[in-house]
């Protein structure tokens, strides 16, 4: 599959028209931003150790019934996709009080949520990706109050079985941000990616923190920890 025009440009990735007209390839840059891209650096070889982390999340997710946008990796960089129109709300489930959440809200940092807590973002930098709430994305019209309960549900259940996967292999799920898009047919699909850019992953007998905050705290070296990510869950 061959990469033609270039439909959209994002912080982290570039996607590309392919022949098939419902079809994109996704290329995973080694760019790596944080705070609404204030903070930017070009972190060689994130690019494709993200790849190949969100394929392996994805296929994971696809074997358990998920519908995800993934079709397969086809090379370091780069994962063909369905075209789906994104839905401009990120879902974040958390886990554990991490974050955003403990400096908004003032919750100790790893309190436990049982059950987990769905939260929803408007996905717009500018406006600095603003917490908001069901009615929120209905009066905006983003989408139907079905839609709404479609994406927590799969929240839910990505989150179940990605927490489970990753404890087998020592790897504490706290939070996460999905993004969903919407195919021809107006079905809801898993889309974006999920990486260690997109969710935090703790190491469970450590404690040492292996995603993308290490890049926004200056906590260690990101590839190190992205590695380290992939060494554990191919254990
Ligand atoms: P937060 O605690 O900063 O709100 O982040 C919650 C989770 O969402 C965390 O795993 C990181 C992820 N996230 C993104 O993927 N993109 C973003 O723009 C932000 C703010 C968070
Ligand atoms: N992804 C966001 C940015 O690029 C924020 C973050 O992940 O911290 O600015």
């Amino acid at each position: 599959m061959e990469k033609l025009e270039k439909v959209y440009e994002g912080k982290a990735k570039i996607l590309y028209k392919t022949q098939d007209p419902d079809k994109f390839i996704a290329y995973f840059k080694d760019s790596a931003t944080a705070f609404d891209a204030i903070k930017k650096a070009t972190i060689e070889g994130k690019g494709t150790l993200n790849n190949t982390l969100a394929s392996i999340f994805f296929e994971i997710l696809n074997k358990h019934g998920i519908p995800t946008h993934f079709i397969k990796k086809l090379s370091d960089r780069e994962m063909l996709v369905y075209k789906v129109e994104i839905i401009p709300v990120e879902v974040v489930v958390r886990n554990i009080a991490a974050g955003s959440i403990v400096k908004r809200l003032g919750i100790p940092e790893k309190k436990p949520f049982n059950p987990p807590l769905v939260e929803f973002y408007l996905k717009n930098d500018e406006l600095h990706d603003p917490i908001i709430c069901k009615e929120h994305i209905l009066a905006m019209e983003l989408a139907t109050e079905e839609e709404i309960e479609k994406m927590k549900e799969l929240a839910l259940k990505v989150n179940n079985i990605l927490s489970d996967f990753l404890k087998k292999h020592g790897i504490l799920l706290v939070d996460f941000k999905l993004e969903f898009g919407k195919r021809p047919d107006g079905s809801i699909v898993l889309a974006d990616e999920i990486s260690p850019d997109t969710c935090r992953l703790w190491d469970i007998k450590t404690g040492e923190k292996l995603d993308k905050d290490r890049f926004r705290f200056d906590l260690g070296d990101l590839i190190e920890g992205y590695k380290k990510v992939l060494e554990k869950i191919q254990e």
